[in-house]
C-alpha cells in the first residue's frame, strides 16, 4: 500500500480492486502507514521506508512487499520470510538508467559542470578565460569499479567508450576473485584498487560488509586527485569522513547521488565545491520509473492469485 500521490504512475488498472491507495498526498508517516497496514494483503513500498520486524507485525495479513527499488536494504528480508511475506524488488529494468546518471556524475565533477552553470546564471561569467574552470581528464584514465553486478558491468561498457582502464572489486578487503588478462575489466584487491582509481564509482548493495566501505582510511589511500562517485548507498560512505577527505585535499571531488540518511545531506557537503549532488534520481527516468511500478504491481497480483513473482528475493516462502 502507497499514497497514490508517491507513485508517478497508476497501478490501479494493474490492480483492480486488490489495491487501497490511501488518502495521502504525499510519503507516508510511518504511524499512519503501519495503521492503515492493519488490513493489507500486499504493500508497495519505497526504499524510504524501513520495512522491518515491527512494521510487518502491524501487517498481520500481509503477503507480499513489493519494493519499488533495486536495493532491498530497507527491507528486512528474514523478517518477512519467517512471517511468510514474499519480498520483491525490481532489477534489470533501471540497470542502464543508473549507469548513464553515474557516468553523468562522473562527467559533470571532472569537468565542474555545476560550478560552470552557477557562474554563467549568476552572471559572474566575463567571457573565455584559458585559466577558468579547469577540471580533470577522464577518457584514458582509470575507473575503479565496487560491485560488478548489473549495473556496475554497465557503467564499465560506457567507461570502454572513454577509452578508460576499468578495474573492479566485488567484495570489500578480498583478493581478486580470477586473474584477468588483456582487455577489459580486471578483478584486483582492495589497496590496488584504491591505489590505482581516477575515479571511484560505487554499485555494491548496502550490507554490513559494505556499511562505511569508502571510510576515512580507504579516502587517505586514494589517490588525491581521485572522484568519488556513489549512486548505491549513503551508508556505503562515512559521510564525515568523506566531507573531511575533501576539505583536506585527501581527494578532489565527489558526485553524490545517495545520502545516508535522505534527505538529509552532511552540512559540509552542502557547501562543498568540489561535490555535485543529485537527489537520489539513479534510475529516474520514465520509462525506468514505470516499469519498476509495474514489477510491483504485476508481483502483487501473482501472489495474491497464489503464483510466484519473477523477482521474489526469498523464494522459501513458496
Ligand atoms: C534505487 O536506489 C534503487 O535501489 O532502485
Amino acid at each position: 500500500m502507497v499514497s497514490s500521490a508517491a507513485l508517478p504512475f497508476d497501478i490501479r488498472p494493474l490492480l483492480g480492486d486488490a489495491i487501497y491507495l490511501a488518502p495521502s498526498s504525499g510519503h507516508f508517516e510511518r504511524d499512519q502507514l503501519m495503521t492503515s497496514l492493519a488490513q493489507a494483503e500486499a504493500l508497495i513500498s519505497l526504499l524510504s521506508v524501513q520495512v522491518d520486524e515491527q512494521l510487518l507485525a502491524a501487517a498481520p495479513r500481509l503477503r507480499v512487499v513489493a519494493n519499488v527499488a533495486v536495493g532491498f536494504d530497507n527491507v528486512d528480508i528474514q523478517a518477512a520470510t519467517r512471517r511468510g511475506v514474499a519480498v520483491v524488488n525490481t532489477p534489470d529494468v533501471l540497470t542502464e538508467a543508473t549507469a548513464d546518471f553515474a557516468f553523468a556524475l562522473l562527467l559533470a565533477t571532472a569537468r565542474r559542470l555545476v560550478e560552470g552553470d552557477r557562474t554563467v546564471r549568476s552572471r559572474q561569467w566575463t567571457g573565455w578565460d584559458p585559466g577558468q574552470l579547469l577540471g580533470a581528464d577522464v577518457f584514458g584514465t582509470t575507473l575503479g569499479i565496487i560491485g560488478m553486478g548489473r549495473i556496475g558491468r554497465a557503467v564499465a561498457r560506457r567507461a570502454s567508450g572513454f577509452a578508460m582502464e576499468i578495474l573492479y572489486l566485488n567484495h570489500h578487503r578480498t583478493p581478486p576473485v580470477e586473474a584477468s588478462h588483456g582487455e577489459g575489466p580486471r578483478s584486483v584487491g582492495w589497496e590496488e584498487l584504491l591505489l590505482k582509481s581516477d575515479y571511484l564509482s560505487l554499485h555494491c548493495p548496502l550490507t554490513p560488509e559494505t556499511q562505511h566501505i569508502i571510510d576515512r582510511q580507504a579516502l587517505r589511500a586514494m589517490k588525491k586527485s581521485a572522484i568519488l562517485v556513489n549512486t548505491a548507498r549513503g551508508g556505503c560512505v562515512d559521510e564525515p569522513a568523506l566531507a573531511w577527505a575533501l576539505a583536506a585535499g585527501e581527494i578532489a571531488g565527489a558526485g553524490l547521488d545517495v545520502f545516508a540518511n535522505e534527505p538529509a545531506v552532511h552540512p559540509d557537503l552542502l557547501t562543498s565545491d568540489h561535490v555535485v549532488l543529485a537527489p537520489h534520481a539513479g534510475s529516474a527516468t520514465t520509462s525506468a520509473r514505470k516499469r519498476m511500478v509495474e514489477i510491483c504491481a504485476n508481483a502483487v497480483r501473482s501472489v495474491l492469485d497464489g503464483h510466484r513473482p519473477p523477482t521474489l528475493l526469498n523464494p522459501e516462502v513458496f
